[in-house]
């Protein structure tokens, strides 16, 4: 299937990027995909960089030397109080596959009493209002932020280019046929590093406050045509298969997926093979730097498929 440009979808002015005062950012969830990328964007645009970490995470070295390393679960409030000490802004990620919401009040209300700004990663699903506010955390932690005095800006992201590059590499490494349930479904999956830089110019200029950005990568890629960027890259001659949705569904759940996730997935994976999933530029037009596409993934990430 050939790339096909996303549409604009909605305007942004951009803004000025610098702060007069070298404003004190934490990171949560921050050694997942997006956090090592948000860090490198927050130091080098002149904050102070605090990460918040398990007490027993074993992936700080993903994040970039200067930043401060706060042990704390969100999970548990009170071990939040060093981390948030001061703070100016919150790049908020909530690490919702392995922790429930029921925190959240509690965490966003300490957050309040010291931050100013929260830059957080939500989802498409809110965009597009597949994610009732009572059953996943992004439409919820909205919800509440809606209600604080914050100045928040809502990054409502697609599906990362990392997502199906890390779901084919295994099979892509031990033979020539990927498995997957809906090859057709199109997606609009955006560099999880762009992501990071439309929320650190969120938390550190201005005009960004009470925004909710729809936040794609530059093209709508089936996913079939995802493993064929991948073969093209990697010299490689690849074949897609489709898994059948009953099949796919109790693959999912046999390996830790809530049900009620492994459905929601599958049944938007599903519409996407009739109507491709929206997109924006907004990428570039809050960073001033066009989004990078999912071959520009690859071409990063080669050793990740031999
Ligand atoms: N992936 C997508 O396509 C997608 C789409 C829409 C929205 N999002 C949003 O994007 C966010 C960022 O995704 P991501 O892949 O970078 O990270 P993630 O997978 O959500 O989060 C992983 C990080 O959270 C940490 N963590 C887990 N439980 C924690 C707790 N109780 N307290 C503090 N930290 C905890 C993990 O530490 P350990 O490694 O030590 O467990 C790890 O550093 C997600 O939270 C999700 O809400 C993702």
């Amino acid at each position: 299937m050939p790339e096909q440009p996303v549409q604009p979808e909605q305007p942004v002015q951009p803004e000025p990027s610098v702060q007069p005062e070298q404003p004190v950012v934490l990171i949560t969830a921050a050694t997942g995909n997006v956090g090592p990328h948000a860090a490198a964007h927050l130091l080098q645009a002149g904050a102070r960089v605090r990460a918040l970490v398990l007490p027993d995470d074993p992936n700080i070295g993903r994040l970039p030397e200067g930043v401060e390393i706060h042990r704390g679960d969100l999970g548990d409030p009170d071990t939040l109080d060093a981390a948030l000490d001061g703070v100016d802004g919150v790049f908020l990620m909530w690490p919702f596959f392995s922790l429930p919401v029921d925190s959240a009040p509690t965490v966003l209300r300490k957050i309040e009493a010291t931050a100013r700004r929260v830059a957080f990663v939500s989802s498409v699903g809110v965009h597009i209002g597949l994610e009732p506010v009572d059953n996943n955390c992004h439409a919820y932690i909205e919800k509440l932020l809606e209600g604080t005095t914050l100045e928040w800006t809502f990054l409502r992201t697609t599906g990362f280019h990392c997502n199906s590059a890390m779901t084919f590499a295994d099979q892509v490494r031990t033979g020539d046929i990927v498995r997957f349930p809906y090859g057709a479904a199109t997606r609009t999956s955006v560099h999880e590093g762009d992501l990071a830089a439309v929320g650190a110019k969120a938390l550190t200029a201005e005009g960004h406050a009470r925004k909710a950005y729809l936040v794609s990568g530059p093209q709508a890629l089936s996913q079939a045509a995802q493993l064929q960027v991948i073969a093209e890259v990697t010299g490689r001659e690849l074949t897609w298969e489709d898994i059948e949705h009953d099949a796919a569904r109790k693959a999912m759940v046999d390996a830790g997926w809530p049900p009620s996730y492994a459905d929601g997935a599958l049944d938007y994976f599903e519409t996407l093979t009739r109507t491709p999933e929206v997109g924006s530029n907004v990428v570039e037009e809050v960073t001033g730097r066009p989004a990078r596409t999912f071959r520009d993934w690859v071409v990063e990430h080669t050793h990740l498929f031999h």
